[in-house]
This record gives structure tokens, sequence and C-alpha cells, in this order.
């Protein structure tokens, strides 16, 4: 396999336009060819920039999203829609309250599921995907633990949509915005190592020092499931999108 591709720019701001453009560039040309196109899309900071530039190109520029279809990485577990911190409330309120998405092609994993309808619930999120032709895109950010997604350390690179136990450090991570541990969810569903894999594109944003230990890991470190990012280095259409800060250890 060929090392991870990586692109480090001075300031995440101009690479998350870079990265709106590369997604706006994809709709279009799916749109020019009556095609619907395909994200896989990621909640947390690191997407933030990148939503707010394709909101800006769909009110400034007429970018329009009837012919998207998404399907998101994640969600707590269990977890109301209507709750604040829930994954379902930040897509809306950072794209898709914004956007000309038909909300029947809005896919987030359902954090009220109960645990006897999970696993079929896991089976037809993975068949949906297919049923659609598969992920054209997908957007990654990453977590100290090398999770992306939320598959874990000890995630199977053969992993589909499931039910994890979310790492400690990763609830520590999670914790202000839940003020305080205690509220953060022990689970969450998530899609799988395999799911993201057959991805045809895949993109991760990586910004600030707090990442930089593990972007050096990910992309130079061996391929291991104590490392779930590290799959990544299969996949051979990937690209590390990282600023100054995230690049910093890389050598
Ligand atoms: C969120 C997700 C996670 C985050 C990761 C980094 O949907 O899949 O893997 O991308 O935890 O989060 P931030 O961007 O907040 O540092």
């Amino acid at each position: 396999f060929e090392k991870i591709h990586n692109v480090i720019f001075e300031d995440s701001n101009e690479a998350s336009i870079r990265v709106a453009e590369e997604i706006a560039d994809l709709i279009r040309k799916k749109q020019a060819v009556g095609k619907n196109c395909v994200l896989g899309l990621a909640t947390g900071s690191s997407p933030i920039r990148v939503y707010e530039e394709l909101v800006r190109m769909h009110k400034e520029e007429g970018l329009s999203f009837s012919n998207v279809v998404t399907f998101n990485l994640d969600e707590y577990l269990p977890m109301d829609k209507g709750n604040m911190q829930s994954y379902y409330y930040f897509m809306h309120e950072h794209l898709f309250n914004h956007v000309d998405i038909p909300s029947e092609n809005v896919n987030i994993p359902d954090g009220k599921i109960t645990q006897g309808e999970v696993v079929d619930y896991c089976l037809a999120y993975e068949k949906k995907i297919k049923d659609n032709g598969g992920l054209d895109f997908q957007l990654l950010g990453i977590g100290r633990t090398g999770h992306i997604g939320f598959n874990e350390p000890g995630s199977h690179r053969n992993s589909g949509t499931r039910v994890i136990t979310l790492d400690h450090i990763t609830r520590v991570d999670a914790a202000p915005a839940f003020l305080g541990i205690d509220n953060v969810p022990r689970k969450a569903i998530t899609m799988g190592i395999a799911t993201v894999r057959n991805a045809k594109r895949i993109v991760l944003l990586g910004w600030g020092h707090n990442k930089a230990e593990i972007i050096k890991d990910t992309v130079e470190g061996n391929i291991s499931s104590q490392v779930p990012a590290t799959y990544l280095q299969e996949h051979n259409n990937v690209t590390f999108v990282l600023d100054v800060g995230a690049g910093s250890e890389l050598t």
C-alpha cells in the first residue's frame, strides 16, 4: 500500500474551504449525470467549518443538495434526537437546516433504538448504504484514541455498523459538552471500519497540536486494531487534510 497522502495547510480555515470545494464538485458532477451523491458525514469540532462553507455555497452560489443522500457515522446511545448533545441535533444545526436536502435523504443512527431492535437496525443501516450504491465520499475526524466514527481500539477491520462501548478517553474528551463525564453516554452506534473503508473516497480532517501524536501513529505506525484509524492505510483513495499543528509530528 502507498503511504497515506497528507496535505498540510497553514490553517484549518483554508483547509476546510478546500475540502468543501471537493465535496461541492462531487455533488455537481453527480448532478450533471442525473445521479445521487452519497456522502458519509462526521460530527464533532473538526468538520464544522466545512459545513459552514457548504451552507455558504448553497446560499450564495446556488449549490443544491437535492441529489445528496447522507449517512452519518455515529450517534450516542441512548440519545434523544431533541437533545442538544445529539449528533442529530448537531447535523441539523450545522448543515441540514440550512440547505435543500430532502429530509428523507438524511440518515443518522437512531440513539433511541432498543437493545432488542439494534442488531436488525444496524444491518438495515448497512443495507441502505449499499442499496444507495455505497458511499461516494466519507468525511472523517479522528479521536485521540485513534477512533474513526466511534470505532475504538479493538475494532475489527471487517466490522460493520454496530453498538460499541466508548473508550474512557473519548468520554473525557466529550465531558465538557455534557457538563461532566457522568452525563456522557457509555455506548454509541457507529458505522464499522469496513463500512468506512468501502467508501470510494475518504478525507480525514485533523486540526491542532492535540491531534499530532495520533496523526503520527495513524500515518506512520503499523496497522493495528489498537489504532483503528491505521486501517485507512489499506485504502487507495484517502487524504489526511491537516493544519500545521496536527501535522507537526510527522517525519
Ligand atoms: C464524530 C466522529 C468522531 C470524531 C472524533 C474527533 O461523528 O465520528 O470520530 O470525528 O471524535 O472529534 P473532534 O472533531 O471533535 O475532535
